[in-house]
């Protein structure tokens, strides 16, 4: 029910979202002696939510690694069961177990999807075993005295809980956007690195502008598959074959226009943004 997670990654393979970074930077070691004893409370964890592939999950594997913690993955399957009572002794023994970890790092990826159901207007048949499982993770969240951090990731708000969302039981909600200008250069060259090539021998302006709309996600597969195109044609990688690996990539923020609009009103009343300051400038004068 709970899966050990590789943790080799760290904030260094995150392009942009510096303001979630800089969040996660400042509650590092906030559970041990010398911070309890400065009367920090120790940080209860973080709702990361956004648009697909733009590095949601990345960011709860680095806040493990960049911490040096044991990251455990909720699954969310495994602990799902069709015999009433089963699911709630579950949950018990995944809480019981984490704390015994700690501190810990524990992901729930797609947040959404444990606790869809539990709404009160939800028609679904197990919306009784769903809602009481909510009750216990909310009084789990406020009342465990163990060092568990949660980094919960989630894609669709329409199906979260408000309950999770109010205030005490995370301590912030980010909100991921696409990648600006600067960001994707960021990711163009992590994911070069990434591949053993030189960020420096390419264009990365050129690249940066040339992907506008895609996610960091949709960058790693163009990287990839311009790898691939040379690599057959035994040809070295230059920024014109990621050019043509551009081209043929329509990014899914060209489908989904209207569900990433979507959440970005949803986000703007209710998240902070994961990107810093100047990204969100330069975004919003886009939009101008
Ligand atoms: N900001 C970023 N910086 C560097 N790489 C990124 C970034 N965002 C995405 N990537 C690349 O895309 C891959 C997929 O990202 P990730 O799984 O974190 O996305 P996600 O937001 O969790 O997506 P999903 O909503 O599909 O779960 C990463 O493994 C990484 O290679
Ligand atoms: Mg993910």
């Amino acid at each position: 029910m709970l899966e050990f997670v590789d943790t080799s990654e760290n904030m260094a393979a995150i392009g942009g979202l510096e303001n979630l970074k800089n969040w996660l930077a400042q509650r590092r070691g906030a559970w041990d002696d010398a911070a309890r004893n400065f009367g920090l409370d120790p940080a209860r964890g973080v709702i990361i939510l956004g648009v697909q592939g733009c590095g949601k999950s990345l960011c709860a594997r680095a806040v493990a690694g960049e911490w040096k913690l044991p990251l455990v993955k909720f699954d969310t399957a495994a602990v799902f069961d069709k015999y009433i009572g089963e699911t709630e002794k579950r949950i018990q023994q995944v809480f019981r177990v984490a704390e015994g970890l700690a501190p810990c790092v524990l992901w729930i990826d797609e947040l959404e999807k444990v606790f869809a159901g539990s709404g009160p207007d939800s028609a679904s048949v197990d919306a009784g075993v769903s809602s009481r499982i909510l009750a216990s993770f909310l009084s789990w969240m406020q009342d465990r005295k163990a060092p568990v951090f949660v980094a919960a990731t989630c894609n669709n708000v329409t199906a979260l809980p408000p309950e999770l969302i109010r205030k005490g039981r995370f301590d912030e909600l980010f909100f991921v956007d696409l990648p600006n200008q600067a960001e994707r250069q960021q990711i163009f060259s992590i994911q070069l690195a990434k591949r053993k090539r030189n960020p420096a021998e390419f264009d990365l302006n050129q690249l940066a502008s040339a992907a506008q709309g895609f996610s960091g996600a949709e960058i790693d597969a163009a990287v990839q598959s311009a790898l691939y195109a040379v690599f057959a044609n035994q040809q070295s990688l230059t920024t014109d074959a990621l050019m043509a690996a551009l081209a043929h990539t329509v990014p899914l923020s060209t489908t989904r226009a209207e569900e990433i609009q979507s959440l970005r009103i949803w986000a703007k009343q209710r998240a902070v943004p994961a990107s810093g300051a100047l990204a969100i400038a330069e975004r919003a004068s886009n939009l101008a």
